[in-house]
């Protein structure tokens, strides 16, 4: 793993900084080790079993469906938002670590990690980029950084925790959070009758950040996708559980134009 990256690391259990150790092991001054996999993620969870997030399959999918560029404008709008930002750049429950990978290119002063429960996304994530390092940790639990020494949170799709996203972030640092607006995949929702996103469930998660950032900014990013049978079914996959279906149930004509609808918001910690 990149050192400048683990430089921002501490241990799990004692909260002190991590080194590289022997044999593909990251290690603590009070001598507790964690273990490096052989594609270069640590495995910071310290015992604390997290969720274990996206599946091979559903990892892949998402992959592949980033990597056709069906959501670039969300990669591009994340980099245009760190612009100035010098320091770590954080992506929880970052996936493939593709959007941090953007971010990075375009900012060579960050550099990044990408927090995630799911060990396929962090094979991916440990090779997203030069300048970042990938960690298994519970995105719902506390993160192996230190107190306010972070520049930027990334947070696209996935579990917001006000209390500690505010406990790592620099006192000038900001947090950009990309959630899907009510017409997100409309034709996708309408076509299979499948859940739209819940208006209740958006205002608990912002009544989550609401204590502990305020908002400075928010965009609103719509485009149309068009989608052919095979990237259908994987975006299908990649939705809310209650979406997964067998590929074989999803009817619709296509290539099918597909309303891309998302907000991003930044926040800065009160
Ligand atoms: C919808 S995906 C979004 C991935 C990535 N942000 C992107 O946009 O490509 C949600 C991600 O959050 C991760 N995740 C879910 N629950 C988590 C938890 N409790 N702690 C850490 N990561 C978690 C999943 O493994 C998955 O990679
Ligand atoms: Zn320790």
């Amino acid at each position: 793993m990149n050192r400048d990256v683990v430089a921002y690391l501490r241990c799990p259990v004692c909260r002190e900084t991590l080194e590289p150790g022997e044999s593909r092991t990251l290690r603590c001054p009070r001598g507790h080790s964690f273990d490096l996999a052989r594609q270069g993620y640590a495995d910071l969870s310290a015992g604390r079993s997290p969720h274990t997030g996206d599946t091979a399959e559903m990892v892949a999918a998402r992959a592949e469906f980033l990597a056709a560029g069906h959501y670039a404008a969300i990669s591009t709008a994340l980099a245009e938002a760190a612009a100035g930002a010098t320091g770590l750049a954080v992506d929880v429950g970052g996936g493939t670590g593709q959007h941090l990978a953007v971010v990075l290119d375009q900012h060579p002063e960050l550099r990044g990690l990408v927090v995630d429960a799911s060990k396929p996304a962090l094979r991916r994530a440990a090779r997203a980029h030069d300048r970042a390092g990938a960690v298994r940790a519970d995105a719902w639990g506390r993160l192996p950084l230190a107190d306010h020494d972070t520049a930027v949170l990334l947070d696209v799709f996935a579990p917001r925790n006000g209390a500690e996203f505010h406990r790592v972030l620099r006192a000038d640092g900001r947090l950009l959070v990309v959630t899907p607006e009510p017409d997100h995949l409309a034709e996708l929702v309408a076509g299979l009758d499948l859940l739209s996103v819940d208006p209740a469930k958006e205002e608990r998660l912002a009544a989550g950040l609401e204590p502990h950032f305020a908002l400075t900014s928010r965009r609103s990013l719509r485009w149309t996708m068009r989608l052919d049978r095979a990237e259908v079914a994987t975006v299908v996959g990649m939705g809310p559980s209650a979406w997964h279906r067998a590929p074989g149930t999803i009817d619709l004509p296509t290539p099918l134009d597909v309303t891309a609808a998302v907000r991003l918001d930044e926040f800065r910690p009160r």
